[in-house]
């Protein structure tokens, strides 16, 4: 019997509409942080292919660098210093830092051997910075402006949508 003939992959634009379509139903009514930054990973993680790691890092109050988050993926680093690795980059240069290649970029923290590339969001807040969406892929090259705008605008309904008072800004 022949197989179905597979959907066409819907082009990226699309894909990322329809994430965050799912992403603002997932977060109306719920403001809790924890539980929304857990459902945000798990819906990236499931619906975007090509991925190993997907979560956060928050900025911490007692030392002023970044401390792990709710995630997806195999057990991380959990304390990045601003202006180290890609994470601690995208928030001392605050901007999205899209890496093709891991071992070209200088200071990239391993924590997943299988990492090929990847895409660090900031998390903000007005002008300042509560701390960042990562997202490793197993594939060099994984990541374009469209995963970039795309998952800015998650991380924006991520802001909106949950009570981040408690972590401090930069
Ligand atoms: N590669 C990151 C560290 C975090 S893990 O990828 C989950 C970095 O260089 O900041």
């Amino acid at each position: 019997m022949l197989s179905p003939k597979p959907l066409p992959a819907a082009d990226k634009p699309t894909l990322y509409r329809e994430l965050n379509l799912e992403l603002s139903g997932l977060l109306a009514g719920e403001r809790n942080a924890i539980a929304n930054a857990a459902n945000l990973s798990a819906l990236v993680f499931d619906r975007l292919p090509d991925l190993n790691w997907a979560g956060f890092y928050f900025l911490d109050a007692e030392t002023g660098g970044l401390v792990v988050g709710p995630f997806q993926g195999r057990p991380a680093c959990v304390r990045i210093a601003i202006g180290k690795g890609v994470c601690g980059t995208a928030v001392s240069e605050r901007r999205s830092i899209i890496v093709p290649d891991v071992s070209a970029f200088p200071g990239h923290i391993a924590c997943d051997a299988a990492s090929r590339s990847e895409l660090v969001i900031p998390l903000r807040d007005g002008d300042k910075i509560l701390g960042v969406l990562d997202l490793d892929a197993p594939v060099p090259s994984r990541f374009d402006d469209d995963d970039r705008r795309g998952l800015e605008a998650a991380a924006a309904l991520f802001v909106a949508g949950s009570d981040l008072g408690t972590v401090p800004r930069v």
